[in-house]
């Protein structure tokens, strides 16, 4: 039975063998935790990126970790929020499936999320919560190499909301 939990952290500070991005259709960096993976992870990152040509919304792409502790970076690109009418939720929960898919085709144990869409592309973090902790506990009904599923909370705000939706369901 994998361990499914929620913390407050830095991403490009876990010591878990993914980290997810959320990045953009480009995947040549940006602001938010986007920003802080390729800092951290240093230029190696930019450079494998530039190779991948790109990455559709719902999508996801892997590269090496480069100085991050995490080993992999997933690289996924959520949905820009619209108000909700436009596909985003199926979207977004193709950004959780997709990327602990290419976790489990490389027989990653330990993966940890950023709550995807939810800073600049304005997705509500509560929805966002669910559609994140739904889809993550129907992906791991069939067993596979992933132990250990955090999501990384970087407020206490977020990290409430995803308490009580771990509670709820
Ligand atoms: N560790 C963990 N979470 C973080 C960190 C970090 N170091 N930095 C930011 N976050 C959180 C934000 O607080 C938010 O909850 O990650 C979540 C996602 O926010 P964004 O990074 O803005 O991502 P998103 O909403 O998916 O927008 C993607 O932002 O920078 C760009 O290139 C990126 O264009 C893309 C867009």
């Amino acid at each position: 039975m994998a361990n499914v939990q929620a913390i407050l952290a830095d991403i490009t500070h876990l010591d878990v063998d993914a980290i997810v991005n959320a990045a953009n259709s480009s995947l040549m960096g940006g602001g938010g935790v986007d920003g802080a993976i390729h800092r951290a992870a240093g230029v190696g990152l930019l450079e494998e990126c530039r190779k991948l040509n790109g990455c559709r919304t719902g999508e996801a792409k892997i590269t090496q970790g480069y100085n991050l502790p995490a080993r992999f970076v997933i690289h996924t690109v959520g949905p820009i929020w619209h108000g909700g009418t436009a596909g985003e939720a199926k979207l977004l929960a193709n950004c959780y499936q997709n990327s602990l898919r290419l976790a489990a085709e490389n027989y990653l144990s330990s993966i940890a999320f950023p709550g995807i869409s939810t800073g600049v592309y304005g997705f509500p973090v509560e929805p966002a919560a669910m559609i994140a902790v739904n889809t993550v506990n129907s992906f791991l009904e069939t067993p596979g190499s992933i132990e250990k599923v955090i999501f990384c909370c970087f407020s206490q705000s977020d990290l409430e909301i995803y308490h009580k939706t771990l509670l709820s369901v």
